[in-house]
């Protein structure tokens, strides 16, 4: 069956078997299945590249729920566990609906709520494990659920213990949040949003005032992957130190970066691959989106090759200009 439903780059590739999973024990079985060793897992499809066909076995994750788990006192958090499945936005707007705070600026990111821990998705000020309780995931090798902390998942800047010594060993079925009720605080610091909600006119901003800016920011930006096929950011935002920092500043008095540490300064890849030359350049049907440079998506029937090879055009150029290298966020398949 064709893979472009599944995938938000909307690559046409094609897998030999697929099944759609919507149970815990439903998926033991599958994975079990001896005569089909080579298996792909699939969740939201929102962060990966396919390149080519898959002649294996695609296991769709659509495990669906939301449960409240515990619901304090106004000043209390509310406790929330959600299946792997669920779409991350949709339960954006369920908890924005119940007046749970805490996941408002993360409004609009498209995946599905399984894959979110493994690159702790973030925007605007706000990363997944601002959140996050816990998850429980399925090991491939005992077929047992394990629970993983929020020490155990080790997160950092668009990265987890799964992209690391975890990789590929587990399938994570749920994500139990700690969430506030409305009188949270609000994370507006961020000049985007400051300025979208003073252009709004709002004094006192709720958590969906918040979630309306961020939509806002993001629909004016980011290619809607319903229109137009892409994964996001394509590549992370570099980490580069201070000095290499200072030296570009001598060339490019405008370069934005944030701080990281005393001696590290991290910059925007959008801003590199935009002052290179290569934003809103098409290819025929695959190019770099005119509104983020960050972003590389696909007019229509991009082929994945073509795209891996953009890539690593653009990784070159940046490297050569500035002497700053920048790594890939989607997983290429
Ligand atoms: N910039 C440019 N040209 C561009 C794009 C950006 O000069 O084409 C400059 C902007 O002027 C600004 C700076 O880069 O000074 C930052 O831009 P923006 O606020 O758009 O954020 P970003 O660093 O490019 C990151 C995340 C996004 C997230 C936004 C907002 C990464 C890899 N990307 O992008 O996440 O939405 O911040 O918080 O960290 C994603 O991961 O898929 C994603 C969209």
């Amino acid at each position: 069956i064709s893979l472009k439903p599944y995938n938000t780059f909307g690559i046409d590739v094609n897998a030999k078997y697929f099944v759609s999973v919507s149970n815990i024990e439903d998926l033991i079985d599958v994975l079990k299945l001896e005569n089909h060793p080579n298996k792909l897992l699939l969740g939201g499809g929102s962060n990966m590249l396919l390149t080519k066909d898959f002649d294996g076995l695609v296991i769709h994750i659509n495990l669906k729920g939301i449960e409240i788990i515990s619901k304090g006192d106004q000043n209390q958090g509310v406790t929330i566990k959600v299946n792997a499945g669920e779409n991350w936005h949709e339960f954006v707007l369920w908890c924005l609906k119940n007046d749970f705070g805490g996941i408002e600026n993360l409004s609009l990111i498209p995946g599905n709520v399984g894959t979110a821990p493994i690159q702790n998705i973030g925007a605007y000020g706000v990363e997944l494990k601002d959140v996050f309780e816990s998850c429980e995931a399925l090991s491939l090798d005992s077929k047992s659920i394990k629970t993983f902390s929020k020490e155990d998942c080790k997160f950092g800047y668009r990265n987890s213990v799964f992209k690391n010594t975890e990789r590929g060993k587990h399938i994570i079925t749920s994500v139990t949040f700690k969430l506030t009720k409305q009188s949270h605080k609000l994370n507006i610091n961020y000049g985007a949003i400051t300025s979208e909600l003073n252009k709004m006119g709002v004094k006192a901003p709720t958590i969906q005032d918040v979630s309306k800016a961020v939509i806002f920011i993001r629909e004016s930006k980011l290619p809607n992957p319903k229109e137009i096929g892409n994964s996001g950011s394509f590549f992370k935002n570099p980490v580069i130190s201070k000095d290499l920092f200072n030296q570009l500043q001598d060339n490019f008095e405008d370069i934005p970066s944030y701080a990281v540490s005393e001696d590290e300064v991290k910059v925007p890849a959008g801003w590199l691959i935009e002052k290179a030359g290569f934003k809103g350049k098409r290819f025929g049907d695959y190019g770099i989106h005119k509104k983020q440079a960050l972003v590389l998506v696909n007019y229509g029937n991009a082929n994945g090759e073509d795209i891996v090879k953009l890539s690593k055009l653009i990784q070159k150029t940046i490297k050569r200009l500035f002497n700053v290298s920048i790594e890939a966020e989607v997983n290429i398949i």
